[in-house]
């Protein structure tokens, strides 16, 4: 069984991903560079190119790959799990999936904090990335996410070391 960490942008799901992985003794791998990989662009460049459903379906395809992993932990993109296919492929494979909560505030402080953001973060809606896009993205997706995942923590107060001994305690 994988453990699959989904959330919004800046939750954590790559950074706590890596440690968790080797805290586990699994192997890490991130939806977001997989599809960068094989793409062999940038996340940013492919929603310019080709716009966000040239990168959903990509990421489906990615996301098909990563839920046949039978050990490992995996990061999804923020809105991976919007896509139907998506939610039935990584569900059906029995991995546990972890929801990574976060308060928008604090998501919008680690967003604007990550240096990685302006290189794999597009503007997914015309709110400037902005603290109302995020409250508008996570009322549609929060539902989605809460509704598909095994274990639910939140994160807004809590390194990612201290993520992951949570984490170990509950998976
Ligand atoms: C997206 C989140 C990104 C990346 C893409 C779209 C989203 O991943 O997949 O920019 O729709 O929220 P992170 O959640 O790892 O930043």
């Amino acid at each position: 069984m994988s453990v699959v960490l989904i959330g919004y942008r800046g939750s954590g799901k790559t950074t706590v991903g890596r440690l968790l992985a080797e805290r586990l003794g699994k192997s890490f791998v991130d939806c977001d560079d997989l599809i960068v990989k094989q793409a062999g662009k940038s996340v940013r460049e492919i929603f310019a190119e080709g716009g966000e459903e040239t990168f959903r379906k990509l990421e489906a395809s990615a996301v098909a790959k990563l839920a046949k992993r039978k050990d490992a932990v995996i990061a999804l993109g923020g809105g991976a799990m919007m896509r139907e296919e998506n939610r039935r492929t990584m569900t059906d494979a029995e991995h546990q999936i972890v929801y990574l909560r976060c308060e928008p505030a604090e998501l919008l402080r680690r967003i604007q904090t990550d240096p990685a953001t302006s290189d794999n973060r597009p503007a997914l809606t015309n709110l400037d990335g902005g603290i109302e896009e995020i409250q508008s993205l996570l009322s549609g997706r929060e539902p989605i996410y809460k509704a598909n995942m095994s274990v639910e923590l939140d994160v807004t107060n809590l390194t990612p070391a201290q993520v992951v001994e949570r984490l170990v305690k509950v998976i």
